[in-house]
């Protein structure tokens, strides 16, 4: 049995890694809203493992504490959470075109095509991750789990049963879950026959909120050279724009305000 001062140290590369997976998730994230566009990504967390569960598991597997890391595929552990079933696809693309350069996929286990007995739904990879660490190089084994945000909130639910009946959840409450895991993917079905519409509408709202920001920073350069009254012209041009379903009337005044602006810059 190791200390807790060992297992701080051992666990060190799988810290570092989920924190390096979030990011890059998270970022990736941030260049869908950057550009308008709708993202694939909807939120991403990500977990190490506690030593408890590690020792648990390993007690499960009859694990040696040697054999951990090249067994346990689950210490680093990252979640990425879409909004339509499409988009979990659309993730797995991207992973795999990481492969061989950011990391490499050992393998896929498609929970969407074949749910489980319990009716969990989810698309995981197992990936061997590789961190530079203050102990050196390492790699390790992290689990990517994907999944819509309905499949999220049922998992978690279920989650919590199992944990309050330690696995031996009665069978009419399994039969409940299994029912209300029928039911998310009929919504997950729904949602995903409304993507386009879905999509549409939220990169619209992207755009009006882009424009939006990019008039006020103008508005703002104006008052900042002294040119309050011309920005508050345009300050009331744009509170007078009521049209929304659109983004064209938000982008129009902008351009208009960077004409004015490139004209006039004082
Ligand atoms: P583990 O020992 O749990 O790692 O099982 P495994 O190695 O056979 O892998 P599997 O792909 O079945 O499960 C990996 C992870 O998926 C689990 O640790 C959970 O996070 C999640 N998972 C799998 N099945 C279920 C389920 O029925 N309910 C919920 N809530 N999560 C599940
Ligand atoms: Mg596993």
């Amino acid at each position: 049995m190791k200390d807790i001062r060992e297992w701080d140290k051992f666990l060190i590369p799988y810290e570092q890694a989920v924190e390096e997976l979030k990011i890059k998730f998270k970022t990736l994230r941030k260049g869908y809203d950057d550009l308008g566009e709708y993202s694939p990504i909807e939120f991403v967390v990500g977990r190490v493992k506690k030593v408890s569960s590690i020792l648990a598991k390993s007690r499960l597997l009859g694990l040696d504490y040697d054999e951990i890391s090249e067994k346990m595929e689950d210490i680093a552990g990252i979640r990425i959470m879409c909004q339509l079933l499409g988009d979990i696809y659309r993730v797995v693309e991207l992973l795999r075109e990481r492969d061989g350069k950011d990391f490499t996929i050992l393998y896929e286990k498609d929970y969407i095509r074949d749910k489980k007995e319990s009716g969990y739904r989810s698309y995981h990879l197992i990936i061997k991750y590789p961190v530079h660490c203050a102990a050196g190089y390492r790699e390790v084994l992290a689990e990517i789990q994907i999944r819509t945000l309905a499949m999220n909130f049922w998992a978690i639910i279920e989650h919590s049963l199992n944990y309050k009946f330690k696995d031996q959840v009665p069978e009419p409450v399994q039969k409940r879950l299994q029912k209300a895991a029928a039911s998310v993917w009929d919504l997950d079905l729904e949602m995903q026959a409304l993507k386009e519409e879905i999509k549409s509408a939220q990169k619209l709202f992207k755009q009006n909120a882009m424009a939006v920001h990019s008039i006020n920073s103008q508005l703002q350069l104006m008052s900042d050279i002294g040119e309050s009254e011309m920005a508050a012209q345009f300050q009331s041009r744009m509170d007078a724009i009521l049209d929304l379903s659109s983004s064209e009337p938000l982008e129009e005044l902008h351009e208009q305000i960077t004409d004015y602006l490139g004209e006039d810059p004082s």
